[in-house]
């Protein structure tokens, strides 16, 4: 149910969620002073607790109450990338924000995102936690109608309109003395590399205790229909393809186009819809066409349609 900003922040005050408008993704908000509206959050997603939450402020200053030390370049990121795609992960005051939020963990994820209805809403009620509002494991929204469609024509959002980047922020950890990359994002690993000196490197995700970034273990990003991708299209004839236009495929084959070849961000920013089409319609398996450059956003893109097709180790 599509609501004014004036209804979103007086529900977001009164210790409620709503959905938000992003560049990225559409967020599933509670404001951080409202630690039940946060638990709410895991519920209504049906979430692990394990995995923690990114929180969004609306200027620089605002994170400086909660971070114990600021990494070389912190100042050169923030100032180059936000308000935009970027989170990062920064070491905090453990009692400063609730467990919840970060469960467990020293560190906190911080974004300032570039919507300004949403800009609007922090500014007024202030630092704001939203994980994708999607339900845990499906793709992640980029119109209030995905939202809707998670969570019920009742469920209340922001509209933004459709979201103009359509993949999640990058997610960036500093450790021993470089930063790394935790999740690939909407900005590219090579965009970093004039400011840093280097390319961050993408960090291992490691299945133990203690995982850089909780999120990566869980099963993302998936339709219900079952994606394969490989070298050769399979002549079932209930399999369809994902391709590009620039490409011929057999001719007997219904193709849904995820876009051109010539222009990643326009593939990025309809993913999440197309897979979404697939349930929609109710197609059981589709051949995704992986054959696309290794570099920038190309690697983002392929790391979603790898992590929609295949179950990682745990299972949400
Ligand atoms: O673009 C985005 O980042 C969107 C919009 C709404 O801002 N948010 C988003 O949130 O993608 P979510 O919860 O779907 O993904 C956040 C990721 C998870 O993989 C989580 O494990 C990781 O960030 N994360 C959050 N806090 C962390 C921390 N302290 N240390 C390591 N990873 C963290
Ligand atoms: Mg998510």
């Amino acid at each position: 149910m599509k609501v004014t900003i004036q209804e979103a922040m007086s529900l977001l005050k009164s210790g409620r969620n709503v959905a938000l408008p992003t560049e990225t993704v559409y967020g599933l908000a509670a404001a951080l002073i409202h630690t039940h509206a946060i638990e709410n959050i895991y519920v209504l997603k049906g979430r692990p607790s394990s995995n923690p939450l990114i929180i969004h402020v609306e200027t620089i200053d605002q994170i400086k109450e909660y971070v114990t030390v600021f990494p070389p370049h912190f100042s050169d990121l923030a100032q180059a990338f936000w308000p935009g795609p970027l989170t990062l992960i920064l070491p905090i005051y453990s009692e400063s924000i609730p467990t919840i939020v970060r469960a467990g963990l020293p560190t906190a994820g911080f974004r300032i995102p570039h919507d300004p209805l949403t800009l609007k809403v922090i500014k007024e009620v202030g630092p704001i936690v939203m994980p994708s509002a999607n339900l845990s494991g499906r793709p992640s929204a980029t119109t209030p109608e995905h939202v809707e469609e998670d969570f019920g024509k009742e469920f209340p959002v922001l509209d933004g309109g459709a979201c103009a980047r359509g993949l999640e922020s990058t997610i960036l950890y500093y450790q021993e003395n470089k930063w790394v990359i935790l999740r690939l994002g909407s900005i590219s690993a090579e965009s970093f590399k004039s400011m840093l000196g280097y390319q961050p490197s993408i960090a291992e995700v490691s299945t133990n205790e203690k995982p850089l970034c909780p999120g990566q273990l869980f099963r993302h990003y998936s339709p219900k229909a079952q994606l394969i991708s490989g070298r050769s299209i399979p002549d079932d004839a209930t399999t369809i393809i994902l391709g590009f236009y620039e490409r011929v495929y057999p001719v007997e084959k219904r193709v849904i186009y995820l876009g051109s070849l010539q222009d990643p961000s326009t593939v990025a920013e309809s993913l999440y819809g197309v897979l979404r089409q697939l349930d929609q319609e109710k197609i059981h398996q589709a051949w995704v066409d992986m054959d696309f450059p290794c570099n920038g956003l190309w690697n983002t893109i392929a790391e979603r349609l790898q992590r929609a097709s295949t179950s990682c180790s745990s299972l949400n």
